[in-house]
């Protein structure tokens, strides 16, 4: 999948987000390294900390089937004003390096600005055993 799929694939599962309580939609797409392709969304509970990023959902999901190692996470938060409040939490950034996820990409609705980075640029100095 090129970017442009992977956005418009990261902006259908935020369709998919149940998020009553932050009304935030996010969604997010993930590419192993033999092409596979996962998706999920943010998952948010009346307990709050028990909710799950659409990053996590994803990576997760990938994991819970056997990948490894992730090329690429495309984020979309399509009810962000814009890319900038769109980017991934530290956490979520934290559990991409476990997956050695090489390429983020990042964005928020339909016609909104679309940023690519490499994970050590959003995530330096990461901590690793
Ligand atoms: N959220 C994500 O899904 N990904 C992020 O990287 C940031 C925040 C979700 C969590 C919660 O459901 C909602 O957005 C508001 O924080």
């Amino acid at each position: 999948m090129n970017v442009d799929e992977l956005v418009t694939a990261a902006r259908a599962a935020a369709e998919n987000s149940y998020s009553p309580y932050s009304r935030f939609r996010v969604g997010a797409v993930v590419v192993g390294e033999n092409g596979e392709v996962v998706s999920g969304a943010n998952v948010e509970n009346a307990a709050y900390p028990s909710g799950s990023c659409a990053e996590a959902s994803a990576i997760n999901a990938a994991a819970s089937n056997g990948i490894r190692k992730i090329l690429t996470v495309a984020v979309a938060c399509i009810d962000a004003p814009d890319v900038d409040g769109a980017y991934p939490c530290g956490d979520c950034r934290q559990i991409m390096s476990e997956f050695d996820v090489e390429q983020v990409i990042v964005t928020a609705g339909v016609g909104s600005e679309v940023r690519e980075h490499s994970l050590d640029e959003i995530l330096p100095y990461r901590f690793n055993l």
